[in-house]
């Protein structure tokens, strides 16, 4: 088995690829454009979706790349050996080319062949899906699994749970799929002992979904009329099995990482205490996110809502455990600095943005030290109650969610100065309180997310059209700093975040309204061209450009008004769309503004 670097392995796997017939595609931003119902770009097939429902891909037929992921699914399992946030995917696809046949034997051969990973045969296991009332057991996955040379004893069925790749939002392309594992050598935790079982025996390595279905809002499975292959390799995980260490925190990419925290604590990782080294698992996962999360082609910033949530979580979180294992007050930032510099050469957006992610992981440290002074002082309060009232010491989970939530004062440290002074907390009633937050977040969150560019219908694509005008309009009211920071579009709604350091007049406002209209009422022509990144680029697109040289992208245009590198689906002409209403201009972050606008038929 060859013991590669992080590095070559995700050369030697675009490698493989391209050499059977495989465009090598960037990796898209973080943060999912034209997406509302999730927050992450959260697996290679993600930003893929328009062309697994049928859309045609520039690129052709087949594609591979490297991807960026966040998964937020577990902040809080964070911590131990093998859980990440963020993490890199290795995956290829076929767009209704090849099927299950190819893709399990070139599956085969890149994990087993001595001129690639040369995974010894014995050490691999297999998954394939075992069937229900919605899709039949994979029998073909199996014997082709069997015709490689694969045992039987090494190949399980195991249910939905397992075994089927659901869509990233709630419709979508899916199906069954077949897992591939590394037997780590340990011994069985029990007769049943398989590959489900999470006991650290089997490690997943591989993902191949056979993409035979679109499931309907209405929750039916209809065969997709283009089969699809997505494949989806963890790259930390793989270099694990392969530098034979056990946990993805060992391997090259956390090394200097680890060592930043090292020198900041003055500790080293491998002999510090389970405590200690959970924390700078901790530090090193969370400040790798939020570098990437701030350093993105569209980076977002720490916040209250949606993904800078996520990301303010995240840094504070990072900043407990920093105090926690003794790293000096706003020092955050050398770990970050080593962060960029491990991955500048396949990221280089994080090195353009260098300063900039240091000094936004700086300020978020002042500001949560500040934060931890208020929240102090309101413990205080809560403790002078305790003075003049004769009652049990108590501090209930009602009041301890009050200093999380409103304060942003962590239960932990409610807790431990509460043992200080002698009191208790309801730890059961402040999750009873958190959970109940979260019900109504949740379904706020479902509310809003309700509809959305993943649908596709008409008023959505007209909205999505309509977006394009507006950013043409805001940068020649404006001027050319305005630069798209996110979209949400429902249909009901444009939701259009930009760059732009102040409030807009109500001039302004009025003025870009009167453009969009007059844009529509010359009933443009809208068209799409294929071309490469660098044509676009000359031909004066906007929009986000891949770092790969030569590739090809889609390219709109709106007449003479806009240019955008853009996935669609748009309207046939600007005339379609109605009269477009400015709703709301309002602070999004800092430096970004977010208008709400909509379409009404004339
Ligand atoms: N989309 C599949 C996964 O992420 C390949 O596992």
């Amino acid at each position: 088995m060859k013991n590669i670097t992080t590095k070559a392995l995700k050369e030697m796997f675009l490698r493989f690829f391209a050499e059977k017939g495989h465009a090598i595609i960037s990796s898209a931003s973080l943060i999912p454009e034209n997406d509302p119902t999730v927050l992450f770009t959260t697996a290679g097939m993600h930003p893929l979706v328009p062309y697994l429902l049928g859309q045609k891909h520039p690129e052709g037929t087949r594609l591979a790349n490297v991807q960026k992921c966040v998964r937020t699914g577990d902040i809080d399992e964070v911590g131990d050996p093998s859980h990440l946030t963020f993490f890199e995917m290795l995956g290829n696809w076929s767009l209704g080319d090849y099927f299950k046949r190819e893709a399990i034997a070139w599956s085969y051969e890149f994990l087993t062949d001595e001129k690639w990973l040369g995974i010894p045969k014995d050490r691999l296991y297999f998954t394939v899906f075992a069937g229900d009332d919605d899709a039949p057991r994979d029998d073909e996955a199996y014997e082709l699994w069997r015709a490689m040379g694969v045992d039987d004893s090494h190949i399980f069925f195991l249910g939905k749970k397992h075994n089927w790749w659901g869509p990233a939002g709630i419709t979508g392309p899916c199906g069954p799929d077949t897992e591939m594992f590394y037997d780590s050598g340990k011994p069985k935790c029990c007769d049943a002992c398989n590959p489900s079982c999470n006991c650290g025996k089997y490690l997943e390595i591989w993902n191949n979904v056979f993409m035979q279905y679109n499931k309907t809002a209405e929750g039916a499975y209809e065969p997709l009329a283009q089969r699809n292959v997505d494949t989806g390799m963890g790259l930390e995980r793989t270099v694990g099995v392969l530098q034979g260490v056990s946990s993805v925190y060992e391997t090259d990419s956390f090394a200097p990482i680890l060592r930043a925290i090292g020198e900041l604590c003055c500790k080293d990782y491998l002999t510090a205490g389970d405590e200690d080294a959970r924390g700078f698992r901790i530090i090193a996962d969370h400040i790798r996110t939020a570098t990437f999360m701030i350093g993105d082609e569209r980076g977002i910033l720490p916040s209250n809502v949606d993904q800078g949530y996520i990301l303010r979580r995240l840094i504070r979180r990072a900043i407990r455990w920093a105090m926690r294992i003794g790293i000096p007050d706003g020092s955050l930032g050398t770990v970050c600095a080593a962060v960029i510099e491990q991955s500048a050469d396949a990221y280089p957006e994080l090195l353009r943005k260098r300063d900039f992610i240091i000094e936004q992981i700086t300020l978020e440290e002042d500001r949560f030290q500040r934060t931890i002074r208020q929240g102090m002082r309101e413990f205080d309060k809560l403790m002078r109650k305790f003075q003049y009232v004769d009652c049990e010491r108590v501090i209930s989970g009602k009041a301890a969610f009050r200093l999380y939530d409103t304060f942003g004062f962590p239960i932990e440290f409610t807790v431990e100065m509460a043992r200080e002074n002698d009191v208790e907390v309801d730890i059961e009633g402040f999750h009873e309180a958190f959970r109940e937050h979260q019900k109504k977040s949740q379904e706020g969150a479902e509310g809003r997310f309700k509809g959305g560019l993943a649908d596709h219908s008409d008023q959505t694509t007209k909205l999505h059209t309509a977006t394009h005008l507006l950013q043409a309009a805001l940068r020649r009211v404006l001027g050319d700093e305005v630069a798209q920071k996110g979209s949400n579009i429902t249909e009901e709604r444009l939701r259009f975040d930009f760059s732009f350091p102040r409030k807009l007049t109500q001039e302004e406002l009025r003025e870009v309204e009167a453009l969009v209209n007059s844009y529509i009422a010359a009933d443009y022509e809208i068209t799409c061209d294929e071309m490469t990144v660098d044509d676009a680029r000359k031909q004066g697109a906007i929009g986000l450009f891949g770092d790969r040289y030569g590739e090809r992208v889609k390219v709109y245009a709106m007449g003479p008004v806009s240019m955008e590198i853009c996935g669609g689906p748009h309207a046939d002409s600007t005339g379609a769309l109605g009269t477009f209403k400015i709703k709301k201009e309002e602070a999004s972050s800092a430096g970004v503004r977010r208008i709400k606008a909509v379409l009404e038929s004339r």
